[in-house]
């Protein structure tokens, strides 16, 4: 089996239609093929400053979204970065291997630092990539279902690990990014031209999974689409339109061209209506689901813990040959 790895900050409030369909969905389909671990990334949260009752409160909240939308312990390993000290460990070595300017040229730190100017600005946040790196390679990982979003630090992760095995030989396989096109950006609904993200979108312009399912109604019916009248997917003249689409064939398993023959001749608001009945008919079992795993925080933190167990196992394996090839002592 190939393995697969990936993780989600936790945020305040609940992850974003973008975050379920861009990566949390295929999670939940690559446990039935793969070897799979999926992890919150609780100490990438910290790179920008977090209340710790918030950040704890986030953490169990994101790890409860993912069993409700479908993560099965059984079938998968589901755990908290913070729990598997090896991250932290292996991502020494890995900032020894990179580059400064490599590493200043990440787009997603040059945006967030630009905002919050350099005395804001974290050490943690400017390493936040090399830590992504060895959550990855720590399990050896061959592929890593994310958004485009993503891609860049995925390049510097497929660097990483060969500069790693042609300096040491080899150990860790390049892993693939796996980003599945018709998804891989979810735009804003109030900017279609922008990714739905909860740092740069208005509230308006982001579904997020445990809105009351009035209010993410109330969203889709203003989505902002253009001044035609024609449902029909062309990303770039009309993306509110494409997004919408894209959106309802996900959710519904539909082809594009086939929606639009179900609309042919039909206005905006009859397909808003009609996605907005499709996303609350998913968010309204996902949003119970999710209450059901914070009603039992000590059941919710056993299968935490039962997790990292199993993460850690090959984690603490990949670590020990990494140091040794670097040339460590073998310690106690
Ligand atoms: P994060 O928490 O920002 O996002 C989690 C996942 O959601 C995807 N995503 C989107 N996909 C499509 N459209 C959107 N509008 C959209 N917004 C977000 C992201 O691409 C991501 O897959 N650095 C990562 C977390 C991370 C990680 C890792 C991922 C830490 N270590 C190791 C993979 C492997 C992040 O901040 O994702």
């Amino acid at each position: 089996r190939l393995r697969v790895l990936s993780g989600i900050q936790p945020t305040a409030g609940s992850f974003h239609l973008g975050n379920y369909l861009g990566a949390v969905r295929q999670w939940v389909a690559l446990q039935e093929t793969h070897d799979a671990f999926y992890m919150v990334v609780d100490l990438h949260a910290i790179t920008i400053p977090k209340d710790p009752a918030e950040l704890r409160d986030n953490s169990r909240m994101a790890a409860a979204q993912l069993l409700a939308a479908g993560l099965d312990p059984e079938r998968c390993t589901v755990f908290l970065q913070s729990h598997v000290p090896e991250h932290t460990q292996l991502s020494w070595v890995v900032e020894c291997l990179t580059g400064f300017g490599e590493a200043a040229r990440m787009t997603q730190f040059k945006d967030k630092s630009a905002k919050q100017g350099t005395d804001q600005t974290t050490v943690g946040l400017f390493t936040y990539p090399a830590l992504m790196v060895a959550d990855i390679l720590v399990y050896q990982a061959h592929q890593v279902p994310v958004g485009e979003d993503q891609r860049q630090h995925l390049e510097l992760t497929r660097n990483i690990a060969e500069r790693f095995n042609s300096r040491y030989g080899d150990t860790f396989p390049v892993p693939d990014p796996y980003i599945l096109k018709e998804t891989a950006k979810i735009y804003d609904l109030q900017d279609p031209t922008v990714k739905m993200s909860k740092s740069a979108s208005t509230p308006k312009g982001i579904i997020e999974l445990l809105d009351e399912p009035k209010t993410t109604a109330k969203k889709i019916k203003s989505a902002v689409t253009d001044t035609d009248t024609v449902i029909r997917f062309d990303a770039d003249k009309k993306p509110g339109v494409s997004n919408l689409l894209t959106i309802y064939a996900t959710l519904t398993g539909t082809g594009i061209t086939e929606l639009e023959e179900k609309y042919a001749g039909k206005g905006y608001g009859a397909l808003k209506t009609d996605l907005a009945e499709i996303v609350t008919d998913w968010v309204t079992p996902f949003r119970s689901r999710t209450q059901e795993y914070l009603a039992d925080p000590a059941a919710l933190d056993t299968i935490l813990i039962k997790g990292a167990e199993k993460a850690r196992t090959l984690a603490s394996e990949t670590l020990k040959t990494v140091y040794d090839k670097v040339g460590f002592v073998p310690g106690p």
